[in-house]
């Protein structure tokens, strides 16, 4: 890392105002950590979801992405399952664990209309009854925090990760939201609307720093840190993988392609080469199996063994 890019991500908060309700956002992280640690209960942050890069102050339109927060709202419930604590950090109405099982069903395909009352149809009976026993049991180790904009996404994780310091190699960080990499600055944004009547627009991006940079040293340095590394080049995977990993000298990064991410993986970390892979096998994949819980239950594994090491080195 070169000493200019050292200084971006400072920049970077400096030009771009926290998002609205930071503090009391960053008081709920902090109290979930601080009951984590003294409990020694391990902690993982789930980021999920794309983030929006605003052409305008008063924001009419934006530049998006594809993430729609299956992976990260999946890989949530696992880590509940495994025991975790989660902080799950969202793109604000992208999926969330367990509500997403019903997402894009109609409520009303679902009730039964009665002569005095209205109820859960027989045949929705025993899913909602699973997803619900699930949520009950475990919504009390999900703190869910919403962001919307690229900015926001980026104060919001600094502050966690920051926060997550207390609980030392106790934490987790899955980074599986879609972060942008271009952005427009604050102060080169315009203030209202940006007219039709001025004719085509151009747009000039600027790069976003890589946030890993200071999440890595500064931020989170005991850590279990992965990340994830999205390719639609087959032949780049790897070597973008192994790249990233060497540049920011984290512990797993988790390559995956645009169009196979949901049964294909790798997992590159510093020792194993060539890197392990998580493929579903067609029977799997018909019988529901999610490819989330295998990344969890490998990572889990990872994350019990360095912090054995980290308790005794
Ligand atoms: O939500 P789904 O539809 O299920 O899709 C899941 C997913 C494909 C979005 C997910 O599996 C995934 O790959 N997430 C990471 C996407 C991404 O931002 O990839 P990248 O190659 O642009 O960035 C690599 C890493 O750098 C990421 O861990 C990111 O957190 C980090 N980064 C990115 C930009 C930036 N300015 N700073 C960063 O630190």
């Amino acid at each position: 890392m070169d000493h200019s890019e050292d200084l971006n991500w400072k920049i970077f908060f400096e030009e771009n105002s926290k998002p609205s309700h930071f503090d009391e956002n960053v008081k709920l992280i902090f109290e979930v950590c601080q009951q984590a640690a003294i409990k020694k209960h391990r902690v993982a942050l789930v980021t999920s979801g794309g983030t929006t890069v605003p052409l305008e102050q008063n924001t009419v339109r934006f530049i998006d992405n594809f993430s729609a927060g299956t992976r990260g709202s999946a890989s949530a419930e696992y880590f509940l399952e495994a025991g975790y604590q989660v902080i799950f950090l969202h793109r604000s109405k992208s999926l969330e664990p367990y509500s997403r099982h019903l997402v894009g069903r109609s409520i009303f395909d679902m009730i039964e209309i009665l002569p005095e009352n209205i109820i859960i149809g027989q045949k929705h009976q025993v899913e909602l009854r699973t997803l619900t026993e699930k949520y009950q049991q475990y919504k009390c180790n999900l703190l869910m925090i919403s962001f919307n904009s690229l900015s926001d996404y980026l104060w919001l994780l600094q502050a966690t990760t920051q926060k997550m310091q207390i609980l030392g190699p106790l934490a987790l960080l899955y980074l599986a939201a879609a972060v942008s990499d271009f952005y427009i600055p604050a102060s080169q944004m315009p203030c209202h609307k940006i007219q039709s009547s001025g004719g085509p627009l151009s747009l000039s991006l600027q790069l976003v720093p890589k946030m890993l940079a200071p999440l890595v040293t500064l931020w989170a340095p005991n850590a279990f840190i992965v990340s994830f590394k999205l390719e639609t080049n087959e032949t780049l995977l790897e070597s973008k993988s192994k790249e990233s990993l060497e540049k920011y000298h984290h512990h797993v990064v988790i390559g995956n392609l645009l169009h196979s991410r949901k049964v294909y993986v790798i997992l590159v970390d510093r020792s194993s080469s060539p890197p392990e892979e998580i493929r579903l096998s067609d029977s799997e994949l018909e019988s529901g199996v999610e490819i989330e819980s295998k990344i969890v239950e490998n990572l889990k594994e990872r994350h019990t063994k360095y912090y054995a090491n980290h308790k005794t080195g």
